[in-house]
């Protein structure tokens, strides 16, 4: 059997704290997959910027990244990603505290469904917002960034969050065209990053779930708040036995499972990799034979 060259083995070392000194925003970061996510980040060395609308929950979370891996490294940034200029603020906070933004990561999400016969105006625009337009400002927000940093040819990395319901899921419509719209927006914005601004090296990715084990796919349904507003979470009962049917693995994810893709995006070794979804579905979708 040949031996593995040096140079592989070199490049193939598992390394530690591999986000060190990269400065990282992630919305959502309260709960589920954004939890789970910023957890890895700071115990890979980066500084995150902890925005969630529950300021309370923000502040815990970027609280108990500090007590465990470090004075500094975590910050709470709680707003809601709708309202007009957060985005911005988000941004400028980053880059207050620690001189750079490497990566954002637009994560912060609520299921409002609702069949098309039964569709409102109002939840339909919100679900637009949150999903579709809170990214584009974000994007646009840490572009600004990027153009006049110090150095413009450091990796910079925007993850968006789509939905295997992209593609189409009953009772979705709203969620569905958002996830599909962050999409054309995602591609437009990584070509826009190399072809207007010279920025080759800002990667622009998205992140295509399947079922994910959060309180938004939770088996039984509970209210929560959000913004002032009550929002009813969570799937009917046995609703995950006919999910795991739909799945090749036969099983929905657990949050960090759904992180560990989110860290390839903003990690060195997507380098090559941009203007892509990376779908972490456990096969879903995929024909079985009973
Ligand atoms: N769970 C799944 O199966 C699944 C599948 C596909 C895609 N997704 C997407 O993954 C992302 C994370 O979802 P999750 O399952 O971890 O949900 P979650 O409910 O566990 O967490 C979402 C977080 O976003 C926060 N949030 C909601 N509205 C906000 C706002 N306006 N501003 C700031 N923060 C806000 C919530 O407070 C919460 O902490 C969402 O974009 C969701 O659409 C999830």
């Amino acid at each position: 059997m040949s031996e593995l060259k040096l140079d592989v083995v070199e490049k193939i070392t598992p390394v530690t704290r591999r986000l060190e000194g990269q400065t990282i925003i992630l919305t959502g970061a309260g709960n589920g997959i954004g939890r789970a996510a910023v957890e890895r980040f700071a115990a890979e060395g980066a500084n995150v910027v902890v925005n969630d609308i529950n300021p309370a929950v923000a502040e815990a979370v970027a609280g108990e990244l500090t007590a465990r891996y470090g004075d500094g490294c975590a910050i709470p940034c709680a707003g809601d990603v709708t309202a007009a200029g957060f985005n911005a603020a988000i941004v400028k906070a980053a880059v207050e505290q620690y001189g750079e933004l490497d990566s954002i990561v637009c994560n912060a999400g609520v299921t409002r469904d609702a069949v098309l016969s039964r569709m409102e105006r109002d939840s339909w625009d919100q679900t637009i917002a949150l999903h579709m337009t809170a990214p584009m400002e974000l994007a646009k927000a840490a572009l600004d960034a990027w153009r006049t940093a110090k150095d413009p040819y450091r990796r910079r990395n925007a993850v968006f969050t789509t939905s295997v319901s992209s593609l189409g899921n009953d009772g979705q419509s709203s969620y569905a065209a958002a996830k599909a719209g962050v999409l054309g927006f995602m591609s437009t914005f990584a070509i826009e990053c190399r072809q207007r601004y010279r920025l080759p090296n800002v990667n622009v990715n998205a992140i295509g779930y399947g079922p994910i084990l959060t309180r938004m796919t939770q088996e039984g349904k509970e209210d929560i708040e959000v913004g002032g507003k009550t929002i009813t979470m969570g799937l009917p009962e046995g609703a995950h036995e006919a999910i795991g049917q739909r799945v090749l693995l036969g099983r929905m994810a657990d949050p960090c499972e759904a992180a560990n893709g989110i860290y390839f995006l903003v990690g060195p070794d997507s380098s090559f990799f941009t203007g892509k979804i990376l779908w972490i579905d456990g096969g879903t979708f995929k024909l079985l034979r009973s």
